[in-house]
């Protein structure tokens, strides 16, 4: 018996929502554990493409219990949005399947609104942020004004919480950032309609969680963003506000470690990044192109394109370490078919001195150089292998040296989007 925790192990946008998708299966609960809307899971099933930024994929299959925990900060708009849409495709027609902590945090007006204000004033230092008021919302959290479910459910807390806040926020809003203040009766007015529809779904899920644990119930934790935009082990400030490593399992879902048995890390076999940061495997040429249109990189969220760059063993060492991983998933496999040949960053130079590890400061990360070796690449469409073995060799050869870098078994390797193309070459939860 395994209770699993999925993380991204690059910088986000590693497939992650279609490994969780396949492991569902095996687990009963699906808990996610931080971030909010700023993720996106595209997912195919049969021919229908569905995209969710804060419901966990698990809702796509019956009987599973899709938790949202305290770690995550939930926009009640895009909640609600979420919740119709699955209704109306004929999904989540038991809505005891889906329960939201009542300790998470609400996104307020004023915290998309600062988010905005302040990318759009930072000129060149701006973060590339999804803009959905992510950042703001966890600051008022560890500053100890936020709004939690709990409190957005009783009206007259909420409606106090939110009069003393606002004077503050309106401050920021008109003074700081030249931007029109926010109303108290709209808000008051338009986040207590919210509440009713979210009354029916709050619960103590890490009660609940810990419950399922006893009863020898699977756990599948499911991570959002990557390792790099972690706010303690990302390239800071580059970042998101959470914490995206396994260490986020315990602290946003109210379970002990020793409840997780593994940590995989979803990586592509390339890397992308959406925002602004030290990548130092990026690419500008045509190679950097291809990778972009073969693998549809644009955001699930926010529609940028996403940069692209070779696969940076640098990294995934590092996402290894850091979250404790006990295998990879490599993703993406099929769109690095038709290169004549593949790199792979072996390591990093800093002023000719080869690096042991990813510099902590970002002036440093900005100008690591990459140290490349080249792989032959293969012709050969691999979008229909259904195993291991069925992958032309130098495609293998390619997977077992990206392995034997990582330090770190491959578990999982994905050569499409749809759940069928995927071989599973270890199942975590058997
Ligand atoms: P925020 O999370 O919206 O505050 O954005 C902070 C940084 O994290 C920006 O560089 C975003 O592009 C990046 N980011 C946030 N969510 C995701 C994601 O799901 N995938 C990839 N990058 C993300």
């Amino acid at each position: 018996m395994a209770n699993v925790a999925i993380v991204g192990a690059q910088w986000g946008d590693e497939g992650k929502g279609k490994v969780v998708d396949i492991y569902t299966e095996y687990a009963d609960d699906i808990v996610r554990f931080q971030g909010g809307n700023n993720a996106g899971h595209t997912l195919v099933v049969g021919n229908e493409k569905v995209v969710l930024h804060l419901i966990p994929s698990g809702i796509l299959h019956e009987g599973k219990r899709c938790i949202i925990g305290n770690g995550v900060v939930l926009d009640p708009e895009v909640f609600i949005k979420e919740i119709v849409k699955l209704k109306e495709s004929g999904r989540l027609t038991d809505d005891s399947c889906l329960l939201l902590s009542e300790s998470l945090h609400i996104i307020m007006p004023y915290h998309k609104r600062i988010d905005i204000a302040r990318e759009a004033r930072s000129g060149d230092r701006k973060i590339g942020t999804t803009g959905r008021g992510i950042g703001p919302c966890y600051e008022d959290k560890i500053g100890r004004r936020g709004i939690r479910l709990m409190d957005l459910l009783n009206r007259d807390v909420f409606a106090r919480r939110l009069k003393e806040f606002l004077v503050e926020k309106n401050f920021l809003l008109e003074k700081m950032l030249g931007e029109a203040p926010c109303d108290y009766d709209q808000i008051l007015e338009e986040y207590s309609g919210y509440a009713e529809v979210l009354r029916a779904y709050m619960a103590d899920t890490a009660l609940i969680i810990n419950n399922d644990l006893q009863a020898g119930k699977k756990i599948l934790f499911e991570g959002a963003q990557g390792t790099l935009l972690d706010v303690d082990f990302g390239t800071y400030p580059f970042v998101t506000s959470s914490s995206t490593c396994a260490g986020g399992v315990c602290t946003g879902s109210g379970v002990g470690p020793r409840h997780i048995h593994e940590i995989i890390g979803i990586s592509k076999a390339y890397v992308t990044r959406v925002g602004s940061g030290p990548f130092p495997t990026e690419l500008f040429d045509a190679d950097g192109d291809r990778l972009r249109d073969a693998g549809g990189e644009f955001g699930s969220t926010t529609g940028r394109p996403r940069r692209c760059g070779w696969f940076d063993a640098m990294v995934i060492r590092y996402a290894v370490r850091t979250n404790g991983l006990t295998g990879i998933a490599l993703t993406k496999l099929d769109v690095l078919s038709g290169f004549d040949s593949i790199k792979i960053c072996t390591g990093y130079t800093l002023d000719g001195k080869a690096l042991e590890t990813l510099p902590s400061a970002p002036e440093a990360f900005e100008n690591c150089q990459p140290v490349y070796e080249e792989l032959p690449g293969w012709k050969a469409d691999i979008s229909g292998a259904k195993s291991f073995e069925e992958l032309p060799d130098s495609a293998r050869a390619y997977v077992k040296r990206l392995e034997e870098l990582a330090g770190c078994p491959i578990v999982l390797v994905s050569v499409g989007a749809r759940r069928d193309q995927t071989i599973i070459l270890r199942n975590p939860f058997l």
